[in-house]
């Protein structure tokens, strides 16, 4: 076969090693299980025990599960080493564990120790992770580093300050790495999400899963769409894979266009139409 159709038959990361933190729920979950599929050996990584180890049962052999709080330099260091020392190497390393803290909130009552707490889970957790992987890629002259950021590093007005500041600082940390790490052939890359239905939200259940997935939808650019995590995990699998080949420092906002939209002049210019 040629052309398009093989490329699409093709297990995309065959071969692969990665670590998927925050992979016990939500895109992470996701990507666990799109990495799997497409031919990855998959170390699943969070801090719910039980969720964590019943997704990598269910997917057998090749996905395994290891605790490991991320904001805690020794467990992501033994994750990392563990990670190697069962398949004898590392080619992607995926910092996706993340908290939300208050949903919303303006910085006038924000406190100190919600911020100190989103920073070591979201930005020291992806600093230690990336840390980590690279001491192993760059011995290697290869590897695969990502985020998830999030649409918040592309718009303002999507989340609270202490969590916006995290995830901007990971696009600022993906950057940097890229230019550091490139010289040993290491890629690094953030997916930025736009909001999708999973359990950071506060109140979120199998029942509430489709009234925020219906305001999602509403607030969304995209129209007939609604935002999955398994579209977070497709852009993840495409900046992992070889078709990312020549791709580095990027930030792949996945938000269906809302973060370069600016609806608010044509609402004053044709307020009838909207
Ligand atoms: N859902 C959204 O709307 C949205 C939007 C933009 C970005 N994100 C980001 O996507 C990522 C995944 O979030 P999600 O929506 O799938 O939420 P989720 O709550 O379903 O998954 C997050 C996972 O991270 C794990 N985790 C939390 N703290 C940890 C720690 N200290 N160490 C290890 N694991 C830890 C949790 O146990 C959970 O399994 C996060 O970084 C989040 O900020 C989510």
């Amino acid at each position: 076969m040629t052309g398009t159709s093989s490329v699409a038959s093709q297990k995309r990361l065959a071969g692969k090693v990665s670590i998927i933190t925050g992979g016990a729920s939500g895109i992470g979950a996701s990507a666990v299980q799109l990495f799997h599929e497409n031919g990855a050996k998959v170390v699943l990584a969070d801090i719910q025990d039980t969720l964590g180890q019943a997704l990598a049962q269910k997917l057998g052999e090749d996905v395994c599960y290891i605790h490991c709080d991320v904001s805690n330099e020794d467990e992501v260091s033994n994750l990392v080493d563990a990670t190697v020392k069962k398949y004898g190497k590392l080619d992607i390393m995926y910092n996706n564990a993340g908290i939300l803290g208050r949903p919303l909130g303006s910085i006038l009552d924000a406190p100190k120790s919600d911020l100190d707490r989103l920073i070591s889970v979201n930005l020291v957790g992806c600093f230690l992770g990336a840390k980590h992987a690279a001491r192993i890629m760059v011995t290697q002259g290869q590897g695969c580093i990502l985020f998830t950021a999030s649409a918040c590093t592309a718009i303002g007005g999507l989340a609270t300050p202490a969590y916006a500041v995290t995830k901007h600082g990971i696009v600022g940390l993906a950057k940097n790495l890229a230019a550091e790490l490139g010289q040993y052939g290491i890629r690094v890359n953030c997916v930025s999400p736009y909001g999708v239905a999973t359990p950071m939200y506060e109140g979120f259940s199998a029942d509430t899963a489709p009234m925020i997935e219906e305001s999602l939808g509403q607030m969304g650019n995209l129209k007939g769409k609604i935002p999955k995590v398994e579209d977070m995990a497709k852009a993840a699998l495409y900046l992992a894979s070889d078709e990312a080949n020549y791709v580095s420092g990027m930030n792949l906002v996945v938000d269906g266009g809302f973060s370069v939209v600016n609806p608010t002049m044509m609402k004053a210019l044709y307020p009838a139409k909207l």
